[in-house]
């Protein structure tokens, strides 16, 4: 079976959502089908989104026992920033279309953890009033605008916000096929046609949350662009129309320099390119697909970890970004050299399901997953992880 277990659709109240897949079946039941559809869905076939999470399984670890685990330390330090969990929340876009809390639901979760909280660029909640209400770490991702300003204007306001890391996302440089999206129609802002305002009435508790409270808006990008601001459209046609397909590395480089501070690159897959991340100067790189969301049939993180690490992870922290469904996919990661890893949907699902309460929770879990896995793996600190831990199959 699958290990997210896709199939699993009996909703359970959050108090006994135990896993991810819990989480899912509920947002499922509480989201209007195009919002569940744009979390849960990726491009083309999905392969690759469903991969991310399986590879977790093409290999098994191999506990040590008699270590005396009655205290574990999970602490990791990974851009400089020192985590009480080695799982962070990614950035994701939309967030208040999912739950009317959206960014501030999530970023108080991360906070109760000590974990960092990820801010898109296409963020419902400005990277201002989210750096005065969080005292964790703060990580901003930067999209990369053919206009100018508006890049420069979003890494200023980081910088007078005081951000402690800034992602640049590289691998959107045009939309992926998201074909469920283009079924349903999704767009941002949520557009009111027929059928959505029939999923509106089969969902009264999210209607009455999305219609209740403050109008949606991408503050980032407010006073740049009209698109995904007031116009509705989808995010595919968005990348492909308001990002710069051009960006190169100079311009990676460029941004790092603007910057200053820790800077990291998210979405890199090869070997060749995390190099090229650390002659920049980065200080971290996200070893992602963007959880199958762009380019179906591309390698899982997971499957791409050990040469990547073999190559750079001496000179820069390596991340293992999505597919993270347990605490022993974590585990895993770590094991092969990741220093953390992150992931969207596995507490976007909580998002959608119940607000803050529902991130606390999910980060609860993987939190007591990854306690409790390090336990029966004989670890006191996740620095004795290591490939001896594992075998592929
Ligand atoms: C609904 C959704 C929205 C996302 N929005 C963004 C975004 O705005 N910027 C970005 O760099 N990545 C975005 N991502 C990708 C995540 O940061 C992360 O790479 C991905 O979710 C990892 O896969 P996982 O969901 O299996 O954990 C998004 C992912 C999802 C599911």
């Amino acid at each position: 079976m699958n290990p997210v277990r896709r199939d699993k659709e009996e909703a359970v109240p959050v108090d006994r959502c135990n896993n991810v897949a819990d989480f899912r079946a509920l947002a499922k039941k509480r989201l209007p089908a195009p919002v569940f559809h744009y979390i849960d869905g990726a491009a083309d076939d999905e392969a690759t989104c469903r991969r991310n999470t399986l590879a977790y399984e093409s290999c098994d670890l191999v506990p040590n026992v008699l270590n005396g685990v009655e205290t574990v330390d999970m602490t990791t330090t990974v851009m400089g920033q020192t985590l009480r969990m080695p799982l962070f929340c990614a950035p994701t876009a939309l967030q208040r279309i999912f739950h009317h809390d959206g960014e501030r639901a999530v970023a108080r979760a991360a906070e109760k953890f000590g974990t960092m909280f990820g801010v898109s660029s296409f963020g419902t909640v400005g990277v201002e009033e989210i750096a005065s209400a969080i005292k964790t770490p703060k990580l901003f991702q930067l999209y990369f605008h053919k206009d100018r300003g508006l890049t420069n204007d979003m890494i200023e306001r980081c910088i007078a916000a005081d951000f402690d890391v800034l992602a640049l996302t590289v691998d959107t440089i045009t939309g992926g096929n998201r074909e469920r999206d283009l079924q349903t129609g999704f767009t941002s802002p949520f557009r009111l046609t027929l059928k959505s305002l029939a999923s509106f009435a089969l969902h009264p508790r999210w209607a009455f949350g999305y219609l209740t409270h403050e109008k949606f808006s991408l503050p980032q990008l407010s006073g740049h662009l009209k698109e995904g601001t007031n116009v509705a459209i989808s995010v595919g046609d968005y990348f492909s129309s308001m990002l710069d397909q051009s960006m190169s590395w100079k311009d990676a480089e460029f941004v790092r320099k603007k910057w200053g501070k820790h800077f990291c690159l998210k979405g890199i897959m090869s070997v060749a390119d995390a190099k090229r991340a650390v002659d920049i100067g980065a200080s971290g790189i996200m070893v992602s697909n963007h959880g199958g969301r762009q380019l179906d049939g591309s390698r899982s993180p997971f499957d791409q970890l050990a040469e990547i690490v073999d190559a750079v992870g001496d000179r820069i922290d390596v991340i293992c970004d999505g597919g993270i469904r347990r605490g022993t996919h974590v585990l895993k990661a770590l094991s092969v050299g990741a220093k953390a890893c992150s992931g969207g949907r596995f507490y976007l699902y909580a998002l959608a399901a119940a607000g803050q309460a529902g991130v606390e929770r999910a980060l609860q879990n993987l939190h007591s997953e990854i306690e409790r896995d390090m336990k029966l793996m004989g670890c006191r600190t996740l620095d004795t992880l290591s490939r001896e831990n594992l075998r592929f199959r």
